[in-house]
């Protein structure tokens, strides 16, 4: 027999039993690594008379590749075992009851950030940003407040150099002006967010959140406003009717301007909301200031908009029934377990917002 018929009977029989990796790498190495039996057969061939030589490459290399073949084939088979056994072994019953752990719980004002966030979603408007710390321009020229303006004195604000150019926003109006800088009208945004002024006490905190809303085009009045708000606080409270009321007032960025108040009783040490005759400030809003628009590059002409200011703590304050603004910004671990919210229960408009 052959030298070449030799070694292939060989090792045809040896792969075709039962291997694990290390042997198939070992009869790789004894085949093709340098001093490999199928390597020196191939350097044999120049010592094969001329007239044999062409039939034994032609052998040689069938071999080669017949052995080649059947080590990979080998080698995928160890491979799809070895990733059978580990998906088996390492299976997780997803049935299994959860273990008992302690979870956090998600803060009533970011609950009440994703409750606003969802309702005004329904209704088209989408979610923007704008930083905490922000320049004067936007914080209160562009809102049509400029300097030596009484209402900028209204706002304890914290600036943030000697110049004054730099300040904690105090309040979320800045990014009506951003979102307009960015984009063309038609605009329908909300953008919620944290807020700063120099003031604290039982129902103010140096902190706060405010969510700003802005909807301009070209045929927009203060009915929409009027029906957007009543939409809104409705859904927000889960409740069939309320009671609202606009009061005239002044803000520099809206001519006309009001606040509104929300009709509420106090039963039983709760408070109900849509019944009652005592009422409750809960936003500013009005028809953005043609002034304001200019400053944006947007036509007064053409376009018109309302735009709103509300305050988030307040909202979940009442709603969730808290009486001490300060206990929000505490970190009471016992508070927060208390009043918190299941991470896993994110709310949405049709499955129930707080449920
Ligand atoms: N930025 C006002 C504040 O913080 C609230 C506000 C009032 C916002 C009227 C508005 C608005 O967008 O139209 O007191």
């Amino acid at each position: 027999m052959s030298d070449l018929k030799k070694i292939k009977d060989e090792f045809l029989s040896k792969l075709r039993s039962k291997l694990d990796l290390s042997e198939v790498n070992k009869i790789k190495s004894d085949l093709f690594s340098k001093n490999g039996l199928i390597t020196n057969q191939f350097k044999k061939i120049g010592s094969i008379p001329e007239s044999e030589r062409k039939k034994y490459a032609t052998d040689l290399n069938a071999i080669k590749d017949e052995l080649q073949d059947l080590i990979t084939l080998k080698l995928n088979e160890i491979e799809t075992l070895e990733v059978n056994e580990k998906l088996q072994n390492e299976k997780v019953d997803v049935t299994l009851p959860e273990r008992p752990i302690a979870r956090g719980k998600i803060h009533p004002v970011s609950q009440t950030i994703d409750e606003i966030s969802s309702i005004f979603s329904e209704i088209g408007f989408s979610v923007e940003e704008g930083p905490d710390v922000e320049n004067e321009y936007n914080n209160f020229t562009a809102l049509n407040t400029p300097e030596h303006h009484p209402a900028r004195d209204m706002h304890d604000t914290f600036y943030l150099d000697e110049k004054k150019q730099k300040l904690l926003r105090t309040h979320t109006s800045p990014v009506q002006i951003r979102t307009m800088l960015k984009d063309k009208p038609p605009f329908k945004i909300i953008a919620p967010g944290r807020t700063y002024r120099s003031d604290s006490d039982q129902t103010h905190s140096p902190m706060f959140h405010q969510v700003e809303g802005l909807h301009i085009d070209k045929n927009i009045n203060m009915g929409d406003l009027k029906g957007c708000l009543n939409y809104f606080i409705k859904e927000f409270f889960e409740v069939d009717k309320i009671k609202m009321r606009f009061r005239p007032s002044h803000f520099p960025f809206t001519e006309p301007s009001a606040e509104v108040d929300i009709g509420y009783k106090i039963k039983d040490g709760k408070i109900i909301i849509g019944e009652g005759d005592q009422w409750l400030e809960i936003l500013g809003c009005g028809m953005v200031h043609p002034n304001v628009l200019k400053n944006v590059k947007v036509d007064p002409n053409k376009f018109q908009g309302y735009a709103f200011g509300i305050g988030i703590d307040r909202l979940a304050m009442l709603k969730y029934g808290i009486n001490d603004l300060r206990a929000f910004f505490e970190c009471d671990y016992r508070w927060l377990n208390h009043f918190g919210f299941d991470p896993l229960d994110v709310p949405t408009n049709y499955r129930g917002l707080s449920r």
